[in-house]
């Protein structure tokens, strides 16, 4: 088999890069472990920058998305009985949208089906510092030889790809925080505004997905069973962890899906090796506080599509040389940026109350300062690719 771009992971950073791609004229094929069916299950976070919805709009994937999509001008922040509204739309311009993952995976997969080989097992990049790449992986218990030009890991955080290169060539990036998510969804409809929670019980999250389908967070230890949480005992957490005001408009049911995520800041430089371009959570992880693991997958599919397009189009590597660098550049934003809102928000193991007192005189000058605001709008809502 042979193909320009070998894309290896079929989540959204490797189904939009095939998809951009083929758009393009540029073949692709993606090879994904999972079968699609798990694929198009999994439940992630739901907030898409401008940037990113003009992208996939631009790229045809709009239609849906501009449909069901619920645009938000800005998001709350709530801390003992206090709440700001954080204005992305007023000191931006831009607002977000409030869209799942799951659907933006279903709508990739409605362009790209015949692309993706799923269940393809073993997959081994090979050679990807000569110009004679190839890749090989196991379906069926036959095992198969893709040659390519490029090789693209798209192969989240426990993907292949990032391992083939040296350690001598890699340098990582780590901080793991002591605490996870535990995140519901339940069939009742959602807070009007995505609301954050500071509290000296733990951080909570109220969100959304559609009219009728609300999905709310809490932060829960690190060795945190997930039978231990009945729903019962999810949502008198929740609520104690909003103001009343917030609180008393929560409406609650039973969930539909219950899940729990660990916090991981995580970058690995560079995002190349040779003729292998690392995009997404196969290259950096950040903490869901702030939402931008999808935006920033998005963004790096971006620039690696266009640098691709480029280099079929005019024979030119000027766009692959530079992926890399313009690449981190916007990841590290995104990181310091999640890295802080969730120092902000969140209770630290024996943190004690100085911390507290800390988050919340921090929170209090933000309340009072519109510069301060202003500077969190900015890279909530986010900066423009270019
Ligand atoms: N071989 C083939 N496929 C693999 C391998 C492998 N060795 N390892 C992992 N995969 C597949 C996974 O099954 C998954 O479908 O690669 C895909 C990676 O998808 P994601 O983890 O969704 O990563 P990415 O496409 O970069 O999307 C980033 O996902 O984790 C969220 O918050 C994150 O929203 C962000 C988005
Ligand atoms: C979500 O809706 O899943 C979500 C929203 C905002 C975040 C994280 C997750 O910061």
């Amino acid at each position: 088999m042979r193909t320009q771009v070998a894309i290896i992971g079929g989540g959204p950073a490797g189904l939009l890069l095939s998809h951009v791609l083929d758009l393009a004229g540029v073949e692709s094929v993606v090879l994904e472990m999972q079968t699609r069916q798990y694929v198009l299950g999994r439940v992630r976070a739901g907030v898409l920058e401008k940037s990113s919805v003009d992208f996939l709009t631009e790229k045809g994937l709009g239609e849906r998305m501009n449909r069901e999509g619920l645009t938000h001008e800005g998001s709350a922040i709530a801390w003992r009985d206090k709440r700001l509204f954080i204005d992305c739309q007023k000191y931006t311009g831009r607002p977000f949208m409030a869209y799942g993952q799951t659907k933006i995976q279903e709508d990739l997969d409605a362009v790209c089906g015949d692309r993706v080989i799923e269940e393809a097992l073993d997959v081994t990049p090979h050679d990807v510092t000569s110009d004679v790449p190839y890749v090989t992986f196991t379906k069926n218990g036959e095992e198969s030889r893709l040659d390519c030009d490029f090789v693209a890991g798209c192969d989240g955080f426990h993907g292949v790809s990032r391992t083939v290169i040296p350690q001598g060539f890699l340098k990582e990036y780590e901080r793991i925080y002591p605490f996870g998510w535990l995140g519901i969804l339940s069939e009742t409809p959602p807070v009007p505004q995505l609301t954050y929670a500071n509290h000296p019980r733990g951080f909570a999250l109220a969100s959304q997905r559609t009219p009728m389908l609300s999905r709310y967070y809490i932060q829960v230890a690190e060795d945190t069973k997930i039978d231990e949480w009945s729903d019962d005992r999810f949502w008198t957490e929740l609520l104690a962890r909003f103001p009343a005001t917030i609180a008393d408009g929560i409406v609650t049911g039973p969930s539909v899906e219950k899940s729990i995520a660990p916090l991981r800041s995580f970058v690995a430089e560079p995002m190349r090796h040779g003729r292998l371009f690392l995009a997404g959570d196969a290259a950096h992880i950040v903490p869901p506080t702030g939402a931008k693991g999808l935006n920033l997958a998005i963004s790096d599919v971006y620039y690696l599509s266009k640098a691709l397009i480029e280099y079929y189009d005019e024979g030119k590597t000027a766009q692959l040389d530079a992926y890399s660098g313009v690449a981190l550049n916007r990841v590290w934003g995104a990181v310091r940026f999640s890295w802080w809102l969730t120092e902000l928000l969140h209770l630290f193991p024996n943190q004690g109350e100085f911390k507290q007192r800390i988050q919340e005189s921090e929170l209090d000058h933000l309340a009072s300062s519109e510069r301060f605001q202003a500077a969190v709008a900015e890279q909530y809502a986010g900066l423009p690719f270019d």
